[in-house]
């Protein structure tokens, strides 16, 4: 068997092989109310049944004005917590691991959302914005760990924090974003205190058997920066640390040249070089070959595939038993249609055509 469909015990949990199913949003499915609709539910079906080890649902606001679209779940109320309850049970009954990612937008909240996206400092580029007051600070803390009990009632293995892509928990953590001279800004500890205050709150609230997993930028805004956030949030009681981008392009880093994957997957097998707790590394890892070569190689204990997984929702097990083909991904320029209207998704229409679905 190959090293990519191994199995893991994460914190006593197994996990029946390598593969995440990252979080990915399929805003037109959802309405204003965020609550889970019928082709949510199917879409996760579809692609539990095709045999990641842990599906990641996709980002989930926290609070109604940090949406990142009008059309994003959510789990800012327990009204949501009867809709998503559905998904874990779902997700589980495939035996995969069932993680939902938790999220607040900060700073780039569209128009759409708010007439005042906040974050850490204003953003200068936007005269719309403004940064937060502690008080408020401590009310989003609030709404994470509100949330994440949301998540544990209904059923869900654990979360997953959205630390990553220049979203508010990241805009802390981010020189580049947060100029504060207070408690939550200034030193590194203080551009990391929100982020650690909600992993601890959500340990607390929710207890030891509960995953936390935590979604970091590796550039925030170096790579030096965001190993030193890995080895730091290490410390703290949190289960995984996957491994993307942190949404400012200020600083890339460079793989060698006999590393044959993007920068956003290099940065996360540098990560896992330094830390113990499990790392998942992501973006354009297109074949199971090439996924199979990072974890046979020790690069990375976990790989999500994204968009390939939109494409063709039982690539793991076509992967594994070599029965089909793999209805490849053809990387959308200058965006995935999935954030539109997934009925554009080439690979889809193939698979229609093909009378696959
Ligand atoms: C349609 C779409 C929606 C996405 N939504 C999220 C999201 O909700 N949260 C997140 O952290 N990343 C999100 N991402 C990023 C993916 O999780 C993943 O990191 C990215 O697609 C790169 O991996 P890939 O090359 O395997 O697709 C999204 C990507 C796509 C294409």
């Amino acid at each position: 068997m190959l090293p990519l469909f191994s199995s893991f015990s994460l914190k006593g949990i197994p996990v029946k092989n390598r593969v995440i199913m990252p979080p990915m949003v399929c805003p037109h499915y959802v309405g204003d109310d965020g609550i889970v609709s019928r082709r949510n539910l199917d879409h996760y079906r579809e692609r539990a049944e095709g045999g990641a080890g842990i599906i990641v649902t996709e980002a989930t606001a926290v609070t109604k004005i940090g949406r990142l679209s009008s059309y994003q779940l959510g789990i800012w109320s327990d009204d949501h917590i009867a809709g998503l309850s559905q998904i874990p049970l779902i997700v589980k009954s495939f035996g995969a691991v069932s993680l939902i990612q938790i999220h607040h937008a900060g700073l780039v909240a569209p128009e759409a959302v708010t007439d005042e996206p906040m974050g850490p400092s204003a953003n200068p580029k936007d005269p719309r914005s403004r940064s937060l007051t502690i008080e408020e600070i401590r009310e989003i803390k609030g709404d994470f760990i509100a949330g994440a009990i949301r998540a544990r009632k209904a059923g869900f293995d654990g979360v997953q924090i959205h630390g990553a892509h220049g979203y508010l928990i990241s805009q802390f953590a981010s020189t580049y974003y947060n100029r504060r001279e207070d408690e939550y800004g200034g030193s590194f500890e203080g551009r990391m205190r929100l982020a650690v205050e909600v992993i601890e709150g959500i340990r607390e609230a929710c207890g030891d058997s509960f995953l936390i997993a935590y979604r970091m930028g590796a550039n925030s805004p170096t790579l030096e920066d965001g190993i030193e956030i890995a080895r730091y949030l290490e410390t703290k009681p949190i289960d995984m640390l996957d491994v993307s981008h942190g949404g400012s392009l200020v600083s890339l880093p460079r793989p060698p040249q006999d590393f044959d994957y993007n920068w956003i997957c290099f940065s996360g097998t540098e990560v896992k070089k330094t830390v113990n707790v499990p790392v998942g590394v992501v973006n354009e890892i297109r074949t199971p070959e090439r996924a199979n070569w990072l974890i046979e190689n020790g690069k990375a204990d976990f790989v999500s595939i994204g968009r390939p997984m939109l494409a063709d929702p039982h690539w793991v097990t076509k992967a594994q038993h070599h029965e089909e083909m793999i209805v490849s991904c053809v990387s959308c320029k200058p965006r995935c249609k999935w954030y539109v209207d997934s009925t554009e998704c080439p690979a889809l229409q193939i698979r229609m055509k093909e009378r696959l679905i």
